[in-house]
């Protein structure tokens, strides 16, 4: 079992999305129908925290209504023959509800609270919504457990040493647009092969080693799995 190879993923909202979750940048995704710096930053939670919550409250509701897809499936099966690390930028449930064993949220999660003040004090959320005046243990409200922009991404250093010594990186929906994650991308060691599931093929430098697989993930990452796992066979 030690020597199984290491597979990491990384993976965007385009996974989830024929879950029926919205992505950020495709037509009609969310940053199309929401202003970033009205929802998702340290401004936006000390100017209006209520809209904050609303819109996290209401992510989380269709969160939590949503089932995996075949491509989060097959990251599961994955498991079978390779040491999986899932990487994701999302902050839905869908990659444990599927099953996958490891994975690192690098930008917070949905089903998460956390203390306004103090990081560290992190609460599952019973339910769906937080509600303004709904405190942590030391009496701070909560808002939602999620790296907003222009906050820093605390599992980064995590994710960069999971990434240098991967084998295998596969890299699924996500537009590659946001950084420190899309930087992930360019941290594995000289030589390792990189799978890019997507539809659109998102901008890598240096194209070296990377195979694109212009297909949606619940079709082009069943037959990746099935490709890598005869390979280890
Ligand atoms: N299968 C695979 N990929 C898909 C599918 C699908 N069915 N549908 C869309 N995609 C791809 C799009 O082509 C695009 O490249 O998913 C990607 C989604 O990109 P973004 O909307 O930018 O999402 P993501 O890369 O996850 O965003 C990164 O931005 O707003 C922040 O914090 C937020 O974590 C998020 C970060």
């Amino acid at each position: 079992m030690e020597n199984r190879k290491k597979i990491v993923v990384l993976s965007g909202a385009g996974i989830s999305a024929e879950s029926g979750l919205a992505t950020f940048r495709d037509s009609n995704g969310l940053w199309e129908n929401y202003r970033i710096e009205d929802v998702a930053t340290p401004e936006a939670w000390r100017k209006n925290p209520a809209l904050v919550q609303e819109f996290y409250n209401l992510r989380r509701k269709q969160a939590l209504a949503a089932e995996p897809n075949p491509g989060h499936r097959a990251l599961v099966s994955l498991e079978r023959g390779y040491a999986v690390t899932v990487i994701t930028q999302n902050v839905d449930n869908l990659h444990e509800k599927a099953g996958s064993a490891n994975v690192l949220h690098l930008h917070g999660e949905l089903t998460k609270a956390r203390s306004t003040y103090d990081p560290s004090l992190v609460y599952d959320i019973d339910g769906w919504e937080i509600k303004m005046g709904d405190r942590c243990e030391r009496g701070s409200q909560l808002r939602p457990h999620i790296v907003w922009f222009g906050e820093a991404v605390p599992m980064m250093d995590v994710a960069m040493d999971l990434t240098e010594e991967a084998d295998i990186l596969l890299v699924v929906g996500t537009s590659l647009a946001v950084y420190p994650a899309a930087g992930l991308v360019y941290a594995v060691r000289p030589g390792v092969p990189v799978y890019v599931v997507d539809p659109n093929t998102p901008d890598i430098r240096n194209r070296k080693n990377v195979t694109f697989i212009t297909e949606p993930a619940s079709t082009g990452l069943p037959r990746l799995v099935d490709q890598l796992l005869k390979e280890a066979a």
